[in-house]
């Protein structure tokens, strides 16, 4: 049984460093794509639990601050979901080509999104639970509002 584990250690062991020498630094258009989404369902994710949380419709209020910090590291994730060469022109995404213009306000808005989740997550240390209410309005509105009427396609 040992030897099995040892035999498995070493498998997966092998199976990262491929990964790890196969995988190019740089994914394409479409993989960054699919890696956004992806932050994004995450975010949808978190935010969907905290409101069941809050309704009393299931989960633990004491879980709430751990959303709250699993949304500022998504936040900080989503800094570096938005490359050139993920638009329209790499594949099926619903983000608008004016993230990528300047002057459009685009990165304000995601520069924001950060600050809003840090203060949702500051709001989670504290047992003030009208605080985070208002932390979490503030951030859906002001950040994923804001963002998904201004730079994301009404429909796929
Ligand atoms: C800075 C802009 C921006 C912010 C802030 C933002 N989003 Fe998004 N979101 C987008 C864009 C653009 C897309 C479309 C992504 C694509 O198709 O490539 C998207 C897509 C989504 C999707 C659909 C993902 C899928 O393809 O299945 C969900 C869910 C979502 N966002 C939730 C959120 C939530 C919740 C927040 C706030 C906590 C948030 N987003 C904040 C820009 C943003």
């Amino acid at each position: 049984m040992n030897r099995l584990l040892t035999y498995m250690s070493i498998f997966f062991a092998a199976l990262i460093l491929m990964g790890a020498t196969i995988t190019p630094s740089h994914a394409d258009g479409a993989g960054e794509i699919k890696n956004r989404q992806l932050v994004m369902k995450a975010l949808g994710a978190h935010m969907g639990a905290m409101g069941n949380i809050l309704k009393g419709q299931g989960g633990n209020s004491g879980h709430l601050t751990l959303h709250a910090s699993a949304i500022a590291n998504l936040a900080t994730l989503a800094q570096d979901a938005f490359p050139a060469g993920s638009g329209p022109e790499a594949g099926k995404t619903r983000a608008l080509a004016n993230i990528w213009e300047s002057g459009s306000g685009f990165q304000k808005v995601l520069a924001n999104f950060k600050v809003n989740a840090d203060a949702l997550a500051k709001a989670g240390q504290s047992d003030d639970k009208a605080a985070f209410g208002k932390a979490m309005g503030n951030l859906g509105k002001d950040s994923c509002g804001t963002c998904h009427k201004d730079y994301r396609m009404k429909e796929k």
